[in-house]
């Protein structure tokens, strides 16, 4: 595990682009998995400034960890999201996209095509966000470490955190996830899972300094021989060293 300790919010926006970005300028042809939601919010506006002012994306081929289960014109998924902020921001477009579905009538086939995609294109870099209860992707805790991509039922404290997210009503709220399990995370060259802000540092302190745990799901990351993690300093404020 390395650890990149930051300032800010900020700092981890430029930390994360910079890891995206080198990765691109070394193998134009690297396969990138994002995350949506607040964490990568940041280091999206500055991949897609980075494209628009010249970074070669032509060979380049980008995907998703997740996405909601829902109508397809839902405010919250996870296309949406990165049309918002990436595709539909930047002047050149990837070589390929690929995305779930998250009106998809049958899930089992769904999954069936998405994780077909994943053998075909080995991830060189996962981006994660980490949950307040220590959630990646939505791998709840308790999820087993075997996982393979599912669809999750959301604890509460993810339901939640998506309303106030897209300021959603409890009713429009999606409960559900398509999410890379474990063997999927796992199985990207690097991965890098980034906190910021007082209401991460529980699940800082229990992903790195707490037991590898089920009950902790990003603790599991430590096994990765390529894990980043990058941590601000109020997400780092209740780790003992
Ligand atoms: P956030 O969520 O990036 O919106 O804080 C992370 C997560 O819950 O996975």
């Amino acid at each position: 595990m390395k650890i990149i300790k930051v300032k800010d919010y900020v700092e981890m926006s430029e930390e994360l682009n910079k890891i995206f970005v080198e990765q691109i300028k070394e193998k134009k042809d690297s396969v990138l998995s994002f995350t949506t939601g607040g964490t990568p919010y940041g280091m999206a506006q500055l991949f897609a400034e980075e494209i628009n002012n010249g970074l070669d994306i032509s060979n380049t081929i980008m995907m998703n960890l997740d996405e909601y289960v829902g109508p397809a014109d839902g405010k919250y998924t996870v296309r949406k999201w990165m049309n918002d902020n990436i595709y539909g921001k930047i002047k050149n477009q990837p070589k390929e996209i690929h995305l779930i579905n998250s009106d998809a009538k049958n899930k089992a086939e769904e999954i069936e095509r998405y994780k077909a995609i994943l053998d075909k294109y080995p991830r060189d870099v996962q981006m994660l966000g980490l949950g307040v209860n220590g959630h990646i992707g939505a791998n709840e805790p308790g999820t087993p470490f075997t996982s393979e991509l599912f669809v999750a039922d959301s604890q509460e404290s993810t339901i939640k955190a998506t309303m106030n997210l897209f300021d959603l009503k409890a009713e429009e709220a999606p409960t559900q996830m398509y999410t890379m399990g474990f063997k999927e995370i796992m199985a990207a060259k690097c991965v890098v899972l980034a906190a910021s802000g007082k209401a991460k540092a529980e699940a800082v302190k229990n992903t790195i300094e707490g037991e590898i745990s089920e009950m902790v799901p990003a603790s599991y990351l430590r096994n990765h021989d390529n894990f980043i993690f990058i941590i601000d300093e109020d997400a780092a404020s209740l780790l003992s060293k």
